[in-house]
Formats: structure tokens, C-alpha cells, sequence
């Protein structure tokens, strides 16, 4: 049997940085909340089978977003960290993917993934051994603080690179190594530093710069540009 694409969206954090009383994946971006510019690509795309979500417990939200009742979203709790979330996701979409199936976990804050590059991360997949992720070498020159605010060291950027998401494994693989991690107390803070705890190597491609994570409220007004430079508000709307 040919192996499927599913798709896993943590997106129960609260958002603290952002300072917001609505959580950062339901704030307002042109016109619909973060969520469903994130979600929408995968929905939209012929090879993802269905899409496993991972929401806050309490969360008031979801219910009025565009895709609550979508015949191909599954929802389930989140966890403490983004992890925990992403397990939970794993778990449940186990219960109708294979172990062999290819899982592509996408970040709910990450609404400008472009189609092209979400392409060019799965023609990458279908032969390699482990999986991969989106990301980009890094630009500036980096430097390790120290805790005083001063610099202890530069560090050499040549082998340096931002990881984004989607970041694609198999789903018995990514279960495996989210659960070791877990169990050695590595609250991993993406999915390929658990596979490469296991002692294997993800593979990185080079995405574009506008997959940014909103975080702060100043990317707002940057996400809102970029849609409009990809042209995707004015089909979406
Ligand atoms: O907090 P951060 O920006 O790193 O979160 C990345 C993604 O992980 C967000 O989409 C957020 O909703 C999700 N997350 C989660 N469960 C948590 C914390 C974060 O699903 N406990």
C-alpha cells in the first residue's frame, strides 16, 4: 500500500508573548483568524489525507473558525508544551493512519506558508530514510549571550540554519522519538530535535522567509504583507 500524508496542527498554546487576551492563532488576519490561513493549505491540498488539530481544553474559539466542522479535521487536547500537543495529535490520528504513513506537522502561528514550498518539501520525502523540515540559513552573524547581557562567544553561522515547520516524518517514527524524549524529561520545542535524539538526520529544505511564526504583535501587520504579496487574499476572499 502506498503510503498517505496526514497532517497534525499544534495549536494549543496561549500565546503569552503576543500580550493578547485571544490566543495568537485565533487573532484577526486579513479578515480571518490565523488558524484558518494555516489550516486552509492543507485542506485545499489533494495529497493530505486529513488533518489532526490540538487545541486548549478550555478553548472558546475553535467552534467559530471556518473549519470546526470539517468532515477531514479531527480535534483533540493539547498538552502543557508543544510536544505534549503534537503527541496527542499523533495519537489520535493513529487510530486511522499507518505507521508508515508520512505525518506533516505544521505550527497553527505559521498562516504564510506558501503551496510551492509545502511542494517541494514532500517531492524531497517519498525516498528518504527519515524525513525533513522547512528552514533557511541563517543571515546574520550570530552571537551566544551570556548572563549578563554581555557576548561570551560569536558563533560561526556557515552550518547555521532557522528550522521552521512543516517538519515531515513517518508516524511511527515521529511517536517513537516524541515519546523517548518525553520519557528522558526533553521537552523538545520541534519535532526533528526529538527524531535526532533518536541518533538520526533529518533532512533540511531551504523554504522562504515569509513562513514566519507569529509571535509579537508587530508580525501581524508582516503576515498581512506577505498574503498580499503571494496573492492569496485575493483569491481567498
Ligand atoms: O509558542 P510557540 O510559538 O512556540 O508555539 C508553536 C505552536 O505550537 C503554536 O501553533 C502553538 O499553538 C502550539 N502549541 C501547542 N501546545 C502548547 C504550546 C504551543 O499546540 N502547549
Amino acid at each position: 500500500m502506498r503510503a498517505r500524508y496526514w497532517a497534525v496542527i499544534p495549536a494549543a498554546g496561549v500565546g503569552r508573548r503576543m500580550g493578547a487576551s485571544v490566543p495568537k492563532q485565533y487573532l484577526d488576519l486579513a479578515g480571518r483568524p490565523v488558524i484558518e490561513w494555516s489550516l486552509g493549505l492543507f485542506l485545499e491540498h489533494p495529497q493530505i489525507s486529513g488533518v489532526s488539530i490540538a487545541l486548549d481544553p478550555g478553548d472558546r474559539f475553535w467552534p467559530r473558525t471556518a473549519f470546526a466542522d470539517h468532515s477531514r479535521v479531527r480535534r483533540v487536547d493539547g498538552g502543557s508544551e508543544r510536544c505534549h500537543s503534537v503527541l496527542n495529535a499523533l495519537d489520535l490520528l493513529a487510530q486511522e493512519a499507518d505507521a508508515a504513513d508520512w505525518v506533516l506537522v505544521h505550527d497553527a502561528a505559521r498562516p504564510c506558508l506558501r503551496r510551492d514550498d509545502l511542494d517541494r518539501l514532500l517531492a524531497t520525502l517519498p525516498d528518504h530514510p527519515v524525513g525533513g523540515l522547512l528552514g533557511m540559513p541563517v543571515r546574520d552573524t550570530m552571537k551566544q549571550a551570556m548572563e549578563d547581557g554581555g557576548i561570551g562567544r560569536t558563533v560561526p553561522r556557515d552550518t547555521l540554519w532557522h528550522a521552521f515547520t512543516p517538519q515531515v516524518f513517518r508516524l511511527g517514527l515521529l511517536r517513537r522519538a516524541l515519546r523517548t524524549a518525553l520519557d528522558q524529561d526533553r521537552l523538545v520545542t520541534d519535532d526533528a530535535a526529538a527524531v535526532e535524539l533518536l541518533g538520526l538526520e533529518p533532512m533540511l529544505v531551504e523554504g522562504h522567509a515569509d513562513n514566519i511564526k507569529i509571535t509579537r504583535p508587530e508580525d501581524l501587520p508582516l503576515a498581512d504583507f506577505y498574503l498580499r504579496q503571494q496573492g492569496r487574499l485575493h483569491r481567498e476572499r
